[in-house]
């Protein structure tokens, strides 16, 4: 049986006459952290929005499995119900935390609106999963009532993580999460998401430029080259022995000195 999570067919996307993904397939597994690499301009935006159902792509079938085991086509589902799914089962992490947060509002109503979507609004309760949430991801608990647009950038995209995760999504998507950070904080970042995926055994695809990234969050790789896949396969094997050209002067360029 195929027990995949999400499984995404022959996706196409065009801007025009340009041609952004071609043919793009493959499984996510439950659990799954898989990650799409290539060089900027390669289509990983496009696809994450096509696959997120942010952006209908112009072909390709993108389908996922409700928690009643059944594969639900996402864009055959009404907008209301994408919309449902996107703050629910879903998590969307985007590389600026002011696109995925409300900057003006406190960390605590961040971390809570999700789960009053849900239809929690027992204060005390959303309060106190706020905190754990806060907690977490390494924000000090006294910040709850202080906006995100006071927070370092580090702070943001831990906040930003917390309001995702707070629902116990079973997907989330993660477009360059740690590009915009100094990299001393990325490498704090990184730890938190490689102990929370493993906690939570969160399904993830993250698209990022850096290998890095994906040697120490990823299962398994996708890298593209002018909107298509070239080559795929578990992040170690990828890394230390890749086969096509361009996956061999990404890493070569990356690796050497
Ligand atoms: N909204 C858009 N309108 C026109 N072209 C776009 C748009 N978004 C992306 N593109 C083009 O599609 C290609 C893929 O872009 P993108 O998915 O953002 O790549 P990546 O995330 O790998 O850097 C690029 O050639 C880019 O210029
Ligand atoms: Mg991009």
């Amino acid at each position: 049986m195929n027990a995949a999570l999400l499984s995404v067919r022959g996706i196409r996307k065009c801007y025009g006459e340009r041609v952004a993904l071609e043919d793009v397939s493959f499984d996510l597994w439950p659990g799954e952290v898989l990650a799409v690499v290539g060089e900027s301009g390669s289509g990983k935006s496009t696809l994450l929005d096509a696959i997120a159902a942010r952006s209908a792509p112009d072909a390709g079938l993108v389908q996922f499995r409700q928690r009643d085991g059944q594969l639900q086509d996402v864009f055959a589902l009404g907008l209301a119900r994408q919309r449902l799914l996107a703050r629910t089962d879903w998590g969307f992490v985007h590389q600026n935390p002011a696109d995925g947060l409300r900057m003006e509002v406190s960390a605590g109503a961040n971390v809570g609106e999700r789960l009053m979507g849900l239809g929690e609004r027992h204060y005390g309760r959303l309060r106190a999963t706020a905190i754990e949430w806060l907690q977490r991801v390494e924000i000090d608990a006294n910040r709850i009532d202080d906006a995100p647009r006071s927070f370092s950038g580090g702070m943001r995209q831990r906040l930003q993580i917390a309001r995702n995760l707070v629902t116990q999504p079973r997907l989330i998507f993660m477009d360059e999460p740690t590009s915009g950070l100094d990299v001393s904080v990325q490498a704090r970042l990184l730890d938190l998401l490689r102990q929370l995926t493993r906690q939570m055994q969160l399904a993830v695809v993250i698209v990022t430029h850096d290998l890095a990234v994906a040697r120490l969050l990823a299962h398994r790789m996708l890298v593209m080259q002018r909107g298509r896949v070239v080559e795929s396969g578990l992040t170690d094997q990828l890394l230390d022995d890749p086969q096509h050209p361009y996956t061999q002067l990404l890493v070569s360029s990356v690796l050497q000195p």
